[in-house]
């Protein structure tokens, strides 16, 4: 079922998706050669308790059989596409690209996103990809408005990707979110062609997130259980914002992080 947010609830996820956006450029910052991994999860739960916020991710099971996500960031680095774990002893190298991932409870409400950094000097093609990445995200958002099709998204995105050849991930998608940290409908990153046509309406609140990769769109899960990499080892980039559907657009719940 998609839901509609009411005008309060609304704020209070604009309220808490402001704070985490500050929350992640925080971690942008801190992303850089040499930081460990779980140095930046802590980071993300002090900053979040400081506002009054509570991880979403931490705990989390996508379905019964998961183990409970252990960490309050997702943190993907290189092949690493989505899920990365913020394991212990693991430090950021010159080079890395790396998918910083957050979601937040703010006022009973959940609000995501994610962003890609180049930690260091990275590879011309490495970021390239992470900033064709952002702006295919740029292109979806911009066909949202109350009655467009939700496959508009897909396709504008699609759409930019497409002429570099690039993979875009076929079996993770964005989604709706606010009640939970996934909620219908399903957003590929492409257009899907068999899924049931959604019109937008006003006061939806979705979370749009291409995943892209120099490579394949095939993808593996690790041992861990959790963390996605491109099956054939090419680089991906992540970037993911929360908005709200209105009558003539669309609003940012979690704007692009002020660095952007
Ligand atoms: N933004 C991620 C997603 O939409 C949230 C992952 S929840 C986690 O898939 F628990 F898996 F980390
Ligand atoms: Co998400």
């Amino acid at each position: 079922m998609i839901t509609i947010k009411t005008a309060e609830e609304i704020e209070k996820m604009k309220a808490g998706g402001k704070f985490l956006s500050a929350i992640l450029a925080r971690l942008m910052e801190a992303c850089v050669p040499g930081a460990h991994t779980e140095e930046l999860d802590r980071l993300a739960r002090e900053e979040m308790a400081k506002v009054g916020g509570k991880p979403s991710f931490l705990h989390y099971q996508i379905s019964d059989e998961d183990p409970p996500y252990p960490s309050a960031v997702c943190i993907s680095v290189n092949e690493e596409i989505v899920h990365g774990l913020a394991t212990p002893n693991r430090v950021i190298k010159e080079g890395d690209l790396v998918g910083l991932d957050i979601g937040m409870w703010y006022e009973g409400m959940a609000t995501d996103m994610a962003a890609t950094v180049c930690a260091g000097n990275v590879a011309s093609e490495a970021r390239k990809l992470s900033e064709d990445t952002r702006e295919s995200l740029k292109r979806g958002l911009s066909v949202i408005k109350e009655g467009a099709w939700l496959h508009e998204i897909s396709q504008a995105i699609e759409n930019y990707l497409k002429p570099n050849r690039y993979g875009i991930i076929r079996d993770l998608c964005g989604h709706g979110v606010g009640y939970s940290v996934h909620e219908d409908p399903q957003i590929p990153n492409y257009h899907e062609r068999r899924a049931k046509p959604v019109k937008l309406k006003a006061g939806m609140c979705l979370a749009i997130e291409p995943m892209v990769t120099l490579g394949d769109w095939r993808i593996r899960q690790k041992d861990d259980g959790w963390t996605y990499v491109t099956a054939d080892r090419s680089l991906a980039a992540h970037w993911e914002v929360t908005i709200v559907v209105t009558g003539s657009g669309f609003e940012f719940v979690t704007p692009f992080p002020d660095k952007v």
